[in-house]
Formats: C-alpha cells, structure tokens, sequence
C-alpha cells in the first residue's frame, strides 16, 4: 500500500514538470522558420523589436497566434493549446529588453474622424501599407526582392490584424513607430495627435470592409490521369507536351534513381522534370517556399498494365501558402499540369 502510495506521489510530482510547455522550443518549431530563431525576422517581420513588444498587448499576441493573417503568409495557429501559445508568448516577451514597459494596455476606443482619417491615410500611409491597407506585396524582411523597403509593411485590412490590434495598440504605432523599421513616428513627422486619432478611426472602419480571402478550393492535392499508351510511349508524350507549353524539360529519372545499382531499379516508375525559370523567379519573389515544389514534375507509373501519369495540384497545395499573391501563379500552373496530363493520356 505505502509502496503504491509512492509512486503514485512520485508520478503526481514528475507529471506537471513534464507537461508545462517550453516557449522557445515552441517557437523554435512553429515559428522561427519565418520569423527566424532569434526573433529578427525572415519571410516574417521582425518581432524581437523593443518598440514592437513595447505596444502590443499580450491580449494581441495570443490573438495573431491564433487567427494568423489570412491571406497574408502568417498562419493560424489553431491546434496549439492555450498553455502552448502562453508560453510562446512568454518567449517573445523575454526579448524585452530589460525596464521597456508594455505602453498599449487599455481596450478603450479612440473617437476620431475617419473621413479626415481616410484624407490621411492616402497622403501619409498608402504609399507603403496600399490604397485600401492591403500591405505590401511579399513577405518579410529576406527573399521577395526586387524591393524598395527592407520589411514589407503588414496589411491594416486583415481581419486577423484588425481583431487582433486594439484602437490604442494603432494608435501607439502611430505616435511612437518602430525604430529600426521603415515604419516612423508620425508625431515626429508633424501630425498632431487629434490627426492620428482620426487615422486610427479610419484604420478600424476597414473591419466593416473586411477582405474575403479564401484559399485556392480545388479538393484533390494530386492530378491524375490514366494513359491510353506504353509506359515509354507515355513518358514522351509528357515530354513534348511540356515543351508545347514552354517548358524546358531538366530531366527524366526512374523514382528510384541513386537509390538502387542502376540494374536494379524499378524502370515502372519515371519522373520527368522541367522548368519555366521566368515563372519560377516570378513565384519566388512573390514567396520562397513555392521553391519546395520546384522543379515541376510529372510522375509515370506502370502498376498491373496501367499507365497512370501524376503531378501535385499546386492550386490544393495553395491553401498551405495562406499567401492571397500566390493564388493566380498557382491556378495557372494547375491548369499546364492538367493540360500536359491530358495531352500525354489522350
Ligand atoms: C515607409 C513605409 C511606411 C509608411 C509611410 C507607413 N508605414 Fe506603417 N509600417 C511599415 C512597416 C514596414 C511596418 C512593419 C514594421 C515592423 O516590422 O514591425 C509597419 C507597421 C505598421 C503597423 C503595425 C502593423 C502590425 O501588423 O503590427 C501599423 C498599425 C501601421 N504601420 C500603420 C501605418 C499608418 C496608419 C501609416 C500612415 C500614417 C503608416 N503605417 C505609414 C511601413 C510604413
Ligand atoms: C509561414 C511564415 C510564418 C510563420 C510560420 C509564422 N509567421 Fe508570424 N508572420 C508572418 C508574416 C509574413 C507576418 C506579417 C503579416 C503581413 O505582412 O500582413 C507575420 C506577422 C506576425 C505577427 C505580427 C507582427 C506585427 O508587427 O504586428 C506576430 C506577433 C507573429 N507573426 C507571430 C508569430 C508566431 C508567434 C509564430 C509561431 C507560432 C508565427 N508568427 C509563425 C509569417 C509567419
């Protein structure tokens, strides 16, 4: 009985050690690849900023972790638990440098005027964050070159910012901005504070205006389709339709190519890979992770007499990007796949 008792304290004592979730592993895994591991940005903005974690609530942390942006690279981060996004938040805020106090705390409303908000806004904001705050294109500090800023400003009409952010937290940014980013102190720059009240109110009524984005919706993540021909038959036929649609073909392997003496590989399964290395540039910049599904390749298999041929669906694989910019780039490469799959089947 003592013996049970024991363990049973033993276990109760080693339980919630084990359990409480650490941040910055967290971060490490869910975060830093964008964001990078110390904070200073990469595809995502900069986040280890004084005056960045000096006007943010946590309140507004935990919220851009759980909505992200939709649309806008910065995922939702719904199936992590409240204790988990707790301690990330915790992390971030140990980039604090020591005695900076958190200014925004207060969900008090600011009364402005958004008609002379919206006057504002063109002359001194649009230039940077779009005429209807829709940010900058591209992400981040790094990649999506050419470009004219070092961080591409953030979209103000994003329903993640918006339920996010509070009046007071847009306000703070306006007034102080954040050194060491394009983003100035408009008190500096000479507008009065009622001025900036009004383009707070102005920011905020784009919530009765929000953007609908919805990621590309086309449910099957590959294509596929069976060939009328021989496998070999097949393979060509990839090859001279990818070239009929401007692509230039890199090369063409078993599946098991290097990973087998080249005798005894299966020659049943044969990849073709090609290029068009203007759209691939053209789809870097707009976001380097398209890069994962580069070159474009067609996949030909013989599984009992059947010929089938096979590619990814970039316009599926879209909804993983959470990237609005990405949606045209990746309907129009569905579409060459689709049309190469039915032109080497047919
Ligand atoms: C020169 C370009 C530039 C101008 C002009 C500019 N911004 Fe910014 N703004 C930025 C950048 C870049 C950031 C991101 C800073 C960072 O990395 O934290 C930013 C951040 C912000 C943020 C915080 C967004 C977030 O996701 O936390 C708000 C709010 C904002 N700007 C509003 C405005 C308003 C309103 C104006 C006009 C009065 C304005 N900005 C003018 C470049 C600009
Ligand atoms: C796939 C890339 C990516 C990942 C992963 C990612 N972010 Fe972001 N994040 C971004 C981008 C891009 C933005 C800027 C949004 C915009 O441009 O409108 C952003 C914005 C933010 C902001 C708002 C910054 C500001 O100035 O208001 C916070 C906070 C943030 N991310 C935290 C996180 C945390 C914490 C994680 C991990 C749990 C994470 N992000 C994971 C890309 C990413």
């Amino acid at each position: 009985m003592r013996r049970i008792l024991f363990t049973f304290l033993g276990l109760a004592l080693a339980l919630p050690a084990a359990a409480a979730p650490d941040g910055a592993k967290l971060f490490a895994q869910n975060c830093a690849a964008c964001h990078g591991s110390d904070g200073h940005g990469g595809v995502g903005v900069p986040l280890a900023l004084p005056d960045f974690l000096g006007s943010v609530s946590d309140r507004f942390l935990t919220a851009t972790i759980r909505h992200g942006r939709p649309g806008r690279v910065m995922p939702s981060f719904k199936q992590l638990s409240d204790a988990q996004v707790k301690a990330i938040v915790a992390h971030l805020r140990s980039w604090m440098p020591k005695g900076v106090a958190i200014l925004s705390a207060t969900d008090i409303p600011v009364a402005g005027n958004p008609l002379h908000g919206k006057a504002l806004f063109a002359q001194n904001c649009a230039v940077c964050h779009g005429a209807d705050g829709q940010g900058g294109s591209g992400t981040g500090v790094t990649f999506s070159r050419p470009r004219n800023l070092p961080i591409i400003p953030p979209a103000l009409n994003n329903p993640g910012f918006l339920a996010a952010a509070s009046d007071h937290m847009i306000k703070t940014t306006l007034m102080h901005g954040r050194r060491g980013t394009p983003m100035v102190s408009f008190l500096k720059k000479g507008l009065s504070e009622r001025d900036i009240d009004d383009i707070v109110s102005y920011v905020r009524s784009f919530s009765k205006h929000p953007i609908h984005w919805r990621p590309g919706n086309d449910d099957k993540p590959v294509l596929e389709e069976e060939s009328s021909y021989s496998l070999e038959q097949t393979v060509e036929n990839v090859k001279r339709a990818a070239i009929g649609h401007n692509f230039r073909i890199i090369r063409v392997q078993t599946l098991e190519n290097g990973l087998f003496p080249p005798n005894q590989e299966d020659k049943h399964e044969v990849i073709v890979y090609f290029c068009d290395f203007g759209f691939i540039n053209k789809a870097l910049k707009l976001d380097p992770r398209i890069g994962l599904f580069m070159p474009c390749r067609v996949t030909v298999v013989e599984r009992q007499g059947k010929v089938m041929v096979m590619s990814i669906n970039p316009k599926y694989l879209s909804r993983l990007y959470n990237n609005a910019d990405l949606d045209k780039p990746c309907t129009q490469m569905t579409q060459a796949y689709k049309d190469i799959l039915d032109e080497a089947t047919l």
